[in-house]
């Protein structure tokens, strides 16, 4: 967590609003493994980071409410009583949704003034946006003491993405941010949202994120396409999700669904076995098999289940040729953003400029890489 960040949107906000805020900081995500399976009831095994977003935020005794993003130098000026959807996809949404989303509780907020800014990388699949909807949600409820609990804060932040900004998100992105702990994973259930804290301890490896800087938006990806493959599946099976369906009874579809359709099921029913053996692996200190299940868990996001692209390929490949990594994968949402790769410590310095290098030979195009820690949910901070 930056003190520097921190600083600069308090000091914003005194210097605005002219009143003592609340503080409160969000983090990001990363995922060691279990990708697109959150929305289809299945496992992940995601953390919360130390970067973030920190937000100032204080009472209004105007009939507006007033939200600003230093990083975008933007204003947003709302009434409480007519909130409206915007049309261009942008930040201002992921704050209207999670407003909204509150008011619908029937809990009583009146108007406020906040600032906030962050030093997560945006669409590089490190969940900006479920850190910039969890800081609010519970940036709101301590300020006008909501009595609302973290999970029924998790599926305002939800909900403020799917109704508002229109992704069809599962719950993971939103959990890891809200309940991270320092050092720890967390092995999420997302059927019964029931989770296990598992201490990242990778022995000799580090964990490091090469950015391939090809910035995705889920809003306009196939993320939504995704969703509708599997809810065209568990249909056509009568099933409540793609977790309550087995490899006989996805394959006894073979003939009414596409090869493409099939493939996507299947990669789901995969990953999600591949969580759980991640899981244990990593209790284990097995890094070998946790490295493993990395490259396969890419190998069926590229070929089967579609979400990666030359840039994440090519990032995963070169991982591979070498010999101080142990696993590498396209890390979120998929279509751009991050890989993220088990680098064993005495080697990672080469490996990170070797990378580098390549990348901006073949594409010509810079990647950004970032050494993670692993650290707390979304807290107040002062
Ligand atoms: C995005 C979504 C999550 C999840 C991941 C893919 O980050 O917000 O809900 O589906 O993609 O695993």
């Amino acid at each position: 967590m930056s003190k520097q960040l921190i600083h600069k949107v308090e000091n914003h906000f005194k210097a605005e609003f002219n009143v003592e805020p609340l503080m409160v900081f969000s983090p990001g995500r990363i995922n060691l493994i279990g990708e697109h399976t959150d929305y289809n009831n299945g496992f992940v095994f995601p953390a919360a980071i130390d970067k973030g977003i920190a937000m100032a935020i204080g009472k209004s005794d105007t009939d507006r409410s007033t939200i600003v993003s230093l990083d975008m130098g933007e204003h947003l000026v709302v009434d409480l009583k007519n909130l409206q959807r915007i049309e261009d996809n942008t930040w201002k949404n992921y704050v209207l949704g999670v407003v909204s989303e509150i008011l619908k509780t029937e809990k009583e907020i009146t108007n406020f003034n906040c600032a906030f800014a962050g030093n997560i990388p945006i669409g590089s699949g490190l969940s900006s946006s479920a850190a910039l909807e969890n800081s609010l949600a519970f940036a709101c409820n301590q300020l006008f003491d909501l009595g609302l609990s973290k999970t029924e804060l998790i599926h305002i932040s939800q909900k403020a993405e799917h109704n508002y900004v229109g992704v069809n998100c599962g719950i993971m992105d939103q959990y890891a941010s809200m309940f991270g702990k320092n050092s720890h994973a967390i092995f999420l259930d997302c059927k019964t949202l029931t989770s296990e804290l598992v201490p990242v301890h990778l022995c000799d490896y580090e964990i490091i994120l090469v950015n391939s800087n090809v910035k995705h938006a889920l809003a306009e990806s196939g993320y939504n396409d995704r969703y509708a493959v599997c809810q065209k599946i568990v249909k056509l099976l009568n099933k409540p999700s793609l977790r309550e369906v087995s490899n006989e009874e996805l394959n006894a579809l073979k003939t009414k669904i596409s090869q493409s359709e099939y493939n996507k099921g299947l990669y789901i029913l995969q990953e999600n076995e591949r969580v759980v053996a991640c899981k244990d692996a990593l209790k284990e200190n097995d890094i070998e098999t946790v490295g493993q299940l990395l490259f396969e868990s890419h190998a069926g996001q590229s070929k089967m289940y579609d979400i990666s692209c030359i840039e994440l390929d090519f990032l995963v490949d070169e991982a591979k040729k070498n010999d101080s990594v142990i696993g590498a994968r396209m890390m979120g949402g998929g279509f751009g953003g991050c890989t993220i790769n088990l680098v064993k410590k005495s080697s990672s310095n080469n490996f990170q400029s070797k990378i580098s290098k390549t990348y901006k030979k073949k594409f010509n195009r810079d990647c950004s890489i970032y050494k993670v820690i692993l650290n707390d949910g979304t807290r107040v901070i002062k």
